[in-house]
């Protein structure tokens, strides 16, 4: 696992955007998979203005985002389609058709899972997949448990997760407890993974998360098997690592 300690959340920013914009360049049709959340708004504002600036060509790429709460439809504006298109989409040239994201609002969610996973393995599979992370070490919507899933599934969310989520709601009550998420397989299938943390709250989950132990009581913490990780993190959330950077 390579590790990248920034000075500040601009820094962690633009290193992940020009990771993300290499990839672009390097492979014209790659597929990025993409989350939501406050983390990666820097790294969507940064390739934005390389786009303005006619430095990137989004028009052939695809991508895949990595949850969606259940039963917000699309145009609802907590929902994580809403946050792509509001907060990067809207402003480069990807074609609409080649954006996915999980269906919330899906009547066969067990059938609209098992196409999102189908739909991924006929694109090629995920080139580079960019996570945050959660306080309690969660991916994507893999909350710490006893089993963790394999694939894209309909996920329990933890009450801390709720919580934590509440601060995009007007209150905790109108915050979704369920949410469609990539699963621990999911994500390890893609080619490269790039996770971004900033700020201390963050920083036990990535002590845990490189810590030379697989638990799934930190679902991060798999990412150590994976050949191609890099964490990007600024001086606050790497601030409990000591021997391992
Ligand atoms: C979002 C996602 C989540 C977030 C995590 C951190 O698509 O998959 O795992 O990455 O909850 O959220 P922020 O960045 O808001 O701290």
């Amino acid at each position: 696992m390579r590790i990248i300690v920034e000075n500040n959340y601009d820094e962690m920013s633009r290193t992940a955007a020009g990771i993300v914009a290499d990839e672009v360049r390097r492979k014209p049709d790659c597929v990025l998979g993409l989350a939501t959340g406050s983390t990666p708004l820097g790294m969507y504002r940064e390739l934005i203005a390389m786009y303005q600036r006619e430095e990137l060509d989004f028009s052939g790429i695809k991508t895949f985002n990595l949850d969606e709460y259940f039963t917000l439809p699309p145009d609802h504006p907590q929902s994580y389609h809403y946050f792509m298109f509001e907060n990067f989409f809207n402003h480069i040239n990807v074609p609409k058709e080649q954006i996915h994201l999980p269906q919330g609002t899906a009547t066969d969610i067990q059938k609209a899972c098992q196409e999102y996973e189908k739909a991924i393995a006929q694109a090629g599979g995920i080139d580079l997949l960019v996570l945050g992370i959660g306080e309690n070490g969660h991916i994507g919507f893999n909350e710490p448990a006893e089993r963790l899933q394999v694939g894209t599934h309909l996920a329990d969310l933890t009450e801390e997760t709720v919580r934590v989520n509440s601060r995009f709601f007007p209150s905790l009550p109108k915050v979704p407890r369920q949410a469609v998420t990539m699963g621990l397989g999911t994500i390890l299938k893609a080619r490269r993974i790039l996770l971004l943390a900033n700020g201390l709250r963050k920083a036990p989950a990535i002590k845990e998360t490189v810590s030379g132990f697989i638990t799934t009581k930190c679902p991060a913490s798999l990412l150590q098997v994976h050949p191609d990780m890099t964490l990007i993190l600024d001086r606050e959330a790497a601030s409990l690592l000591k021997n391992q950077i």
